[in-house]
């Protein structure tokens, strides 16, 4: 047995590797000491066998497998295409080589027998996070079928007995639920050609008694599969086992002799809390991830005509909408769905992406002209992976969505998928998108994706990435979202090609604000769309009061989503108002760390970024107070000797702003010490429900 060790900033994971035989990751926890007693280490985990368990006890390590009598699920499940009808093969992987050095560690594994290998890399990176990718390939005769491809497996150290997990639907993306891990373990898969709105491809374990997390992902835009068994029936060695792998989307991954199958990549990190967890995953997603993040300059404040205007464009109702978003400060403006072919309403022409003559007689030249006169640039939505039946390219080409020969086609919002595998369909959207790249000075393009994929393949994926890396490749400069139907498609493979994501299309602040704090939790600010809605929302119905929509828009990527036309006058100077505070505060909040507020009420969410001695938190109570006087806010992340000067920056929230006691001296800020502001907290009125308050701080000395 040898032992490898990795370290990182914080965190140290120890292998265990046999030669011939297995492998295991020993120990993942806070950093050892150098010099550490590596063979010792696994010596004090180790336990000989007990009652009723295999004469050799099974170690599933990092490459779980049936052969030696573990139950759970092995990490390749293949079907042989000569023999579909025996099940599954029985494997027998072995280590045959690994190579490491201070932050990589490489290992390798073949089945001599059956001629597959398996290749997998774990690299400690920015942030401390573990990205682990996995390759497989087949040297052998055979032709298989893998179930999924795996990306990770990891077996949990024995301490993380919590587990949270995400679900959710359309507008109501990434609940939490946590529970104490089960017996019977945890799965989740997706199956509709995406991660879907729920957030299954990630999930935080915890330690109840220190509070250490440790959160995992699948970095895949595709179908995701994520398990956890743990070892209740005792074959293994106590711990539980998690999984994440691409899923085979119902038809598999063929393994074909002679392939190699595209590395599946997962990150894991492990954290003394869920600020540091997201703080260490934002600086990996800064560092390595989001396309060329250190050139990205201010993130601009967005109008979007959806929520305005849907589908009833013109030429002059756009320009009219940009004079009034320009009034307040927007400085770019997104042209969403209805400006194309003859889409009037969502049933039709999607795939026709050509500028509708009907809605601009004189194509987008106009609008655009008055935007960059207003001082604004363009943005343009488009689906290209979609195709509505009623269109001039389904009529053209009926062979090109994905379908079952012979089978109905059925439609979701009444369009169907194109096959992103096919080179003829990706040269077709590469073309229309890049004409109109071409021909239009455009910023950003929102990039939707509507309909699950019933039937789907593995290669959808595929091939959507070659044709948004050609576009970029072709157009760096243009700034993309990653949208489908608001946080359909979220995850570390398409953020490696976007700058933003849509993280709902549900705009009403009481849901927004939770969204936003879950995905928070794995992502920057600066990439989570954030927009002022109407009131009464379309979704929820709820009236809001432009104070609390504002406030809460401006910890994310901010925009307004609603026609300023029909707001009052005081609602658009305190929308205004919020614009140029999110100017003012933009460099700190998309650069800094972020820290989560706890608070005693459940109904009170607390967050807060600090960016170089200065520090903007946002503090906003959903619910009626059951106290007039809420506890006080304790801040996070300060230093704390240094002396802060605090204000609360105005506008204050009108219903609010008369129990602050003391509102000159809130104005002219308060000098309190970091040790003071983090133990003590401030006291701030937030007994009425869809309240928010922003606290600044400034470090003096
Ligand atoms: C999806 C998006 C919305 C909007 C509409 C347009 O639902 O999530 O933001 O762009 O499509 O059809």
């Amino acid at each position: 047995m040898e032992f490898v060790r990795l370290d990182g900033a914080a965190v140290t994971l120890v292998f265990a590797l046999e030669q011939g035989g297995t492998a295991d990751c020993v120990y993942l926890g806070a950093r050892l000491p150098e010099g550490e007693d590596l063979g010792a280490l696994a010596a004090a985990s180790a336990r000989g066998r007990h009652e009723s368990q295999p004469d050799v006890p099974p170690r599933p390590g990092l490459l779980p497998e049936r052969k030696a009598g573990w139950s759970g699920t092995p990490a390749l499940r293949l079907i042989d295409h000569a023999n579909p009808l025996a099940g599954e093969v029985a494997t027998d992987f072995r280590v045959s080589q690994w190579d490491a050095s201070a932050r990589e560690l490489w290992i390798g594994w073949q089945d001599a027998r059956l001629g597959i290998h398996v290749d997998r890399w774990w690299r400690i990176r920015a942030g401390d996070v573990v990205r682990v990718s996995c390759d497989i390939s087949n040297h052998g005769e055979g032709n298989f079928t893998l179930d999924d491809q795996p990306a990770l497996v990891l077996p949990i150290p024995a301490r993380f007995t919590g587990l949270t997990t995400f679900s959710g639907r359309w507008a109501g993306e990434m609940r939490e639920t946590r529970r104490t891990m089960a017996p019977d373990g945890y799965a989740s898969q997706s199956g509709i050609g995406k991660p879907g709105f729920g957030g299954g491809n990630w999930l935080i374990l915890d330690d109840p008694q220190a509070g250490e997390v440790l959160a995992a992902h699948l970095a895949c835009s595709g179908d995701y599969s994520t398990r956890i068994d743990c070892d209740t029936k005792g074959q293994g060695d106590g711990r539980g086992v998690l999984q994440m792998a691409r899923g085979g989307s119902g038809n598999g991954i063929s393994l074909l002799s002679g392939t190699d199958l595209d590395q599946a990549e997962a990150v894991f990190a492990l954290a003394p809390d869920r600020s540091a967890l997201a703080q260490g995953f934002h600086e990996y997603l800064r560092a390595e991830v989001l396309p060329a993040r250190k050139d990205w300059g201010p993130r601009k404040v967005h109008l979007n005509s959806w929520e305005a205007l849907g589908f009833n464009l013109s030429e002059p109702g756009l320009i009219a909408l940009a004079e009034d978003a320009a009034s307040l400060g927007i400085e770019r403006f997104v042209l969403d769905d209805g400006w194309f072919g003859g889409r009037r309403n969502d049933q039709t022409s999607l795939g026709d992406w050509f500028v509708s003559p009907d809605v601009f007689p004189n194509g987008l030249a106009p609008l655009i002209a008055r935007l960059h006169d207003l001082g604004m640039d363009f943005g343009l939505w488009v689906e290209p992976e979609m195709v509505s039946p009623d269109s001039d390219l389904y009529r053209a080409h009926p062979d090109w969505c994905l379908h079952v020969e012979g089978r109905e086609r059925p439609t979701m919002r009444g369009q169907l998928a194109l096959d992103m595998s096919c080179q003829d369909v990706r040269d077709y959207l590469f073309g229309r998108i890049d004409a109109l790249l071409q021909e239009y000075p455009i910023a950003y393009l929102k990039w939707d994706h509507n309909r699950d994929l019933f039937p789907s393949t593995p290669c959808q994926t595929e091939g959507y990435y070659a044709l948004l890396d050609a576009l970029r490749a072709a157009h760096p400069r243009v700034e993309i979202e990653s949208c489908s139907s608001g946080g359909g498609r979220i995850d570390f493979g398409v953020l490696r090609r976007v700058h933003r994501v849509w993280p709902s299309d549900n705009n009403d602040t009481i849901e927004r604000l939770r969204i936003i704090s879950a995905w928070s939790q794995f992502l920057p600010l600066e990439v989570l769309g954030s927009h002022v809605g109407p009131s009464p929302n379309p979704i929820t119905g709820r009236r809001l009061a432009m104070d609390f929509r504002a406030k809460v828009a401006m910890f994310g990527h901010m925009g307004v989503e609603a026609d300023p036309a029909r707001m009052t006058e005081k609602e658009r100077e305190t929308l205004a108002a919020h614009i140029a505070l999110y100017k003012q505060w933009r460099g700190v909040l998309h650069s800094g760390a972020l820290h989560r507020l706890a608070h005693p009420d459940p109904d009170v969410t607390g967050m807060m970024v600090v960016h170089q001695g200065k520090a903007l938190a946002l503090v906003a109570q959903t619910a009626f107070s059951p106290v007039f006087d809420a506890a006080p806010v304790r801040l996070s992340g300060l230093d704390p000797a240094a002396r802060y000067r605090v204000t609360l920056p105005e506008p204050w929230p009108p219903r609010a702003r008369h129990y602050l006691a003391n509102p000159d001296a809130w104005r002219a800020g308060l000098t309190l010490s970091g040790a003071a502001l983090m133990g003590q907290g401030l006291a701030l009125p937030l007994t009425h429900p869809e309240t928010a308050w922003l606290i600044a701080l400034e470090k003096l000395s």
